[in-house]
């Protein structure tokens, strides 16, 4: 696929559009010029012989949007599988925050991009980022680098009981975060914006809760990012010091808008869900996550059903430990089912949380989340037709293959802002294995700094 022509076209199988009325459409071709989808051609009537650009012939693989993770931390890429079966608390404690702290520019940027090719290549375009606390600006390197849809920000911690090494002063916190956010807030034609993140709760002052809340709404299209009542022993210790739970205690401080995203939102009560729903606070719901650390079972179903924003991460690799958004797909359908019956979290409502529903979540449905003429070229080709995915021709079972059966292994192509960046199932950025001995060789080191 060459990029020396700025106009294409896309003829797939099917076009899986997610626009209001969830059209797919048969027999049509998606045209690109530059970075976004300028037309979609009726093949019936259209052409295709006058086209003057490059044309993509794909009658085998159906064209879906590109898919957002609202909660995810590349920081934590190298410690997959080394710190399993543990409860939040003690997996901070223990693991994530003594091997965060021991990143140096080298580990972090073969965590980053360990990964962002992850993401890439299971056809995620557009990520909501925690950061570490420091070294930001290599996230950010990276990010710029891979092509990726983004928003970011550094992690924000000035108070520890947990791991006391791991932490800055509220002051530095938020001039270096101000900092950060100035040099790279709507960098990349847009595509980088700034999440400001103080990590959770239980290491964030009232004082850096409230002041990250006032610098974000000096940087318009920023977000305000962190985590939020994910674990029994963590709202214990909340309503310990605060004699309350964590959102009421958030919305007490005043730091709940529609520009807030929460991690987790599992243990909340009625006042909280009213809460949410009346600040209009994005949910970023992580199944894996929460089943991997014991954490329990958002009530998702009672968020739509009071339309409060959901949207699909999957956390860091450490907590899950894939990347993938299929899986957390899956999960987040297949959990909710002996809960609450068989019909709730169909495939097609889930399918919409991992595009359009992360675009809204965002404030980016404008640009991306759906293939509608006018928006950013941010597109997946799937390839469903494998021996595990049915057999079945019907429209709408469209769905239930990518929700239900398919995984990252299904992605054939992905393209980000009009550039490929996955290509046949083959990064065009980063080489796999150079990224995968790079993570080895740098996992050993930061380990010896443990
Ligand atoms: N709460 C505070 N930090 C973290 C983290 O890194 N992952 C998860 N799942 N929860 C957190
Ligand atoms: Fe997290």
């Amino acid at each position: 696929m060459s990029e020396s022509k700025n106009r294409w076209l896309i003829i797939p199988k099917e076009i899986v559009t997610v626009d209001d009325q969830n059209r797919i459409l048969k027999n049509q071709a998606v045209e690109i010029i530059d970075n976004k989808i300028s037309a979609i051609h009726d093949l019936g009537s259209y052409p295709i012989e006058k086209f003057d650009g490059e044309v993509f012939n794909y009658p085998q693989l159906t064209l879906i949007p590109g898919f957002i993770q609202t909660h995810i931390h590349l920081c934590q890429t190298l410690f997959r599988g080394l710190a399993d079966d543990l409860e939040l608390l003690d997996w901070l404690q223990l693991k994530i925050f003594p091997y965060e702290n021991a990143h140096n520019k080298d580990s972090l940027r073969s965590s980053v991009r360990a990964g962002i090719l992850e993401l890439q290549l299971g056809g995620t375009t557009t990520i909501l980022d925690m950061g570490t606390l420091s070294l930001q600006e290599i996230i950010f390197e990276e990010l710029i680098y891979s092509g990726m849809r983004a928003f970011a920000g550094k992690c924000m911690v000035d108070q520890n009981d947990i791991f006391p090494e791991f932490k800055s002063t509220t002051k530095d916190e938020l001039k270096s975060s101000y900092q950060l956010a100035k040099d790279f807030h709507n960098e990349s034609n847009g595509m980088i914006k700034y999440g400001f993140a103080p990590r959770f709760i239980l290491t964030c002052s009232d004082e850096l809760l409230r002041e990250t809340s006032e610098m974000q709404k000096d940087f318009p299209g920023s977000i305000y990012h962190t985590h939020s009542s994910e674990n029994k022993n963590e709202i214990a210790e909340v309503r310990k010091r605060y004699g309350q739970e964590n959102i009421e205690h958030f919305n007490s401080i005043g730091i709940l808008s529609d520009h807030t995203v929460l991690a987790h939102g599992i243990h909340v009560n009625e006042n909280e869900i009213n809460t949410l729903k009346k600040n209009d606070v994005r949910i970023s719901h992580c199944p894996s996550s929460n089943l991997k650390l014991g954490s329990g079972i958002a009530n998702i179903p009672r968020y739509l059903k009071e339309g409060i924003s959901v949207s699909l991460g999957a956390d860091g690799a450490p907590c899950n430990n894939n990347l993938s958004v299929f899986i957390e797909m899956r999960l987040a359908s297949l959990i909710q089912k002996p809960l609450h019956g068989p019909k709730v979290m169909d495939a097609q409502t889930v399918f919409r949380l991992a595009t359009i529903e992360g675009a809204r979540a965002l404030h980016i449905d404008g640009e991306t989340g759906s293939i509608e003429v006018g928006k950013k070229a941010d597109l997946v080709l799937l390839d469903l037709n494998g021996v595990e995915i049915p057999y079945t021709d019907n429209e709408h079972d469209v769905y239930s293959k990518i929700v239900y059966s398919a995984s990252a292994h299904n992605v054939h192509s992905v393209m980000i802002e009009g550039k490929w960046v996955v290509n046949d199932r083959v990064s065009k950025n980063y080489d796999s294995k150079e990224v995968v001995s790079n993570a080895k060789t740098e996992l050993n080191n930061l380990l010896k700094r443990v």
